[in-house]
């Protein structure tokens, strides 16, 4: 099979070390063709391997999926058995795939929330690839921004409390580690998929850098030439970090 004419011409030396990714429109695939919307979401799961998989051949070390926020929990309550059950069972059966391809499954956000079944299947996939280190794949599980950034506050506030920390010791490395993401490199592309243009409580911390790519693409279409289509929108971006242009290439 030949390669993507897409791929070939991403550059190896400027890939993003982490892609953060919005997996948006699953509902509304299923509702266009006339389905309920669980089939969107069972449909999501092969976008879910499509840029795993894409992400680990490239070379890409870190990729973060947002596969249920905080909101989220508002969903219809048949809505969120059915997205966990999906989730159980599709980490139990990808665990031998990320173990031959060398992939960590990690996971950020209020896991103990979620349903014993979810968190145990979490836990013993994510115990179980630990030592991979091709590409580490990051769920964001009942998580929201916001959240993390209160939950930091919270042991920051602890640590001066007991004597640990002065207040004006607090810098961006004392938040930076405080958080979930804390062993993660910021993200340096966001992708959301279907059309919307909001960042929806997803690392807002961690993206103060990144370059966003939003595509109409809902997310069960989501193929790897998409995903190469993304890479190669980054990699035509100048990124200054606040400098002049001058200063970035002299
Ligand atoms: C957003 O579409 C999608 C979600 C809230 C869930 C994403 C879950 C998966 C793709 C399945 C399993 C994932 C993993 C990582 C194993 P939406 O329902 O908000 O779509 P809509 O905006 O069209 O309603």
């Amino acid at each position: 099979m030949s390669e993507s004419a897409l791929k070939e011409k991403i550059d190896p030396a400027r890939l993003p070390s982490h892609v953060a990714i919005i997996m948006d429109g699953n509902g509304r695939w299923a509702m266009q063709k006339g389905h309920l919307r669980m089939l969107g979401h069972q449909y999501g799961v092969q976008a879910v391997r499509n840029v795993t998989e894409a992400a680990a051949e490239l070379g890409v070390k870190y990729v973060t999926l947002y596969a249920f926020s905080t909101e989220n929990w508002r969903r219809p309550q048949e809505e969120i058995n059915a997205l966990m059950a999906l989730l159980v069972d599709t980490i139990q059966s990808e665990t031998d795939t990320l173990m031959k391809n060398g992939i960590r499954l990690e996971a950020i956000g209020n896991l103990a929330q979620l349903p014993t079944a979810c968190n145990k299947q979490l836990q013993e996939t994510v115990e179980v690839t630990k030592d991979n280190d091709r590409m580490t794949l990051i769920l964001a599980l009942s998580y929201s921004g916001r959240w993390d950034i209160i939950e930091a506050t919270r042991k920051i506030a602890r640590q001066v409390k007991e004597g640990l920390l002065q207040p004006d010791e607090i810098d961006e490395n004392v938040l930076n580690s405080a958080l979930n993401t804390s062993r993660y490199p910021n993200p340096e592309l966001l992708i959301r998929t279907s059309g919307e243009q909001r960042i929806s409580n997803f690392l807002l911390w961690e993206i103060a850098y990144a370059e966003m790519h939003f595509t109409p693409v809902l997310w069960p279409d989501f193929s790897k030439d998409d995903f190469y289509q993304a890479i190669l929108d980054f990699q035509q971006r100048d990124r200054r970090f606040g400098l002049t242009a001058e200063q970035l290439h002299s």
